[in-house]
């Protein structure tokens, strides 16, 4: 098997004295859709602001490529290719739709491409077009989902991470949101995806690591987890 784009090994983390993350070894194929489950608490948020650089790791590896991302900065991360869209969207007040999603492109300097990807943008959200000039934070939460997944894809990423693509979302919006997904994943990018409902991230995902109290509980293909008796009971609902 090829190398896998990103591997985690033993990571461990918290926030000062307090230890949240415990041994989390963890892969991401090039290519493929993998989410991140867990209930309330369990560490996924800190997982990918770990990855991120946001959150210093205490021990173990981030292998992206190959290369250790361990101890560089996040915009250092940012440039090697990892984007993350954060929980609760933190788009800008103040600032365009457009603007948003340019500071995305922050570090890039090829501004013909910069276009190219603001289009293709547009094309899979065409609201976004039509609100371009509007304040991002004054639209619906479905559309500054959106937004945040927009400028995510603005840094020209090899890896896209999204922590909670659902949350206060209506299932109409959720599903065309996994449907952008796709097609964002087609177009080449491999996404690493944290969900609270387990019934979409495994529709969208082909596989996943649960987590629990901050370690790899299970992990495997969702189509075997979906029928994994202490998943269903835990995730699925019975
Ligand atoms: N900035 C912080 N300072 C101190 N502790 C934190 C901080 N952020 C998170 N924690 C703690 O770390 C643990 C894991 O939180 P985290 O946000 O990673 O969980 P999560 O799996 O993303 O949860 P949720 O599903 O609610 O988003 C929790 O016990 C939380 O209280
Ligand atoms: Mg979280």
């Amino acid at each position: 098997m090829s190398e896998p784009l990103l591997k985690i090994e033993g990571l461990e983390a918290g926030y000062g004295e307090v230890q949240v993350l415990w041994k989390i070894d963890a892969q991401v194929g090039e290519g493929d859709i993998v989410c991140i489950v867990g209930s309330n608490g369990a560490g996924k948020t800190t997982l990918l602001r770990t990855i991120s650089g946001v959150v210093p790791a205490t021990a173990g590896r981030i292998l992206f490529k190959g290369d250790d991302l361990t101890k560089l900065r996040p915009d250092q991360i940012l440039e090697r290719g990892i984007a993350h869209v954060p929980e609760g969207r933190r788009l800008f007040r103040g600032l365009t739709v457009r603007d948003n999603l340019l500071l995305g492109a922050y570090l890039r300097r090829d501004n013909a491409e910069v276009e190219r990807d603001l289009h293709f943008i547009f094309e899979l959200f065409p609201i976004l077009r039509e609100r371009q000039k509007q304040d991002a934070t004054t639209m619906s939460g479905g559309e500054q989902q959106m937004c945040a997944i927009g400028r995510g894809i603005m840094s020209r990423p090899k890896l896209l991470m999204i922590d909670e693509l659902s949350l206060g979302l209506a299932p109409r919006l959720v599903e065309r949101l996994s449907e952008a997904l796709i097609e964002i994943n087609r177009a080449g990018l491999t996404i690493l995806l944290v969900e609270q409902d387990v019934m979409t991230a495994f529709e969208i995902a082909s596989n996943a690591f649960v987590i629990e109290t901050g370690r790899v509980r299970m992990h495997g293909p969702t189509k075997v987890l979906a029928e994994d008796a202490d998943i269903r009971q835990a995730y699925l609902g019975g």
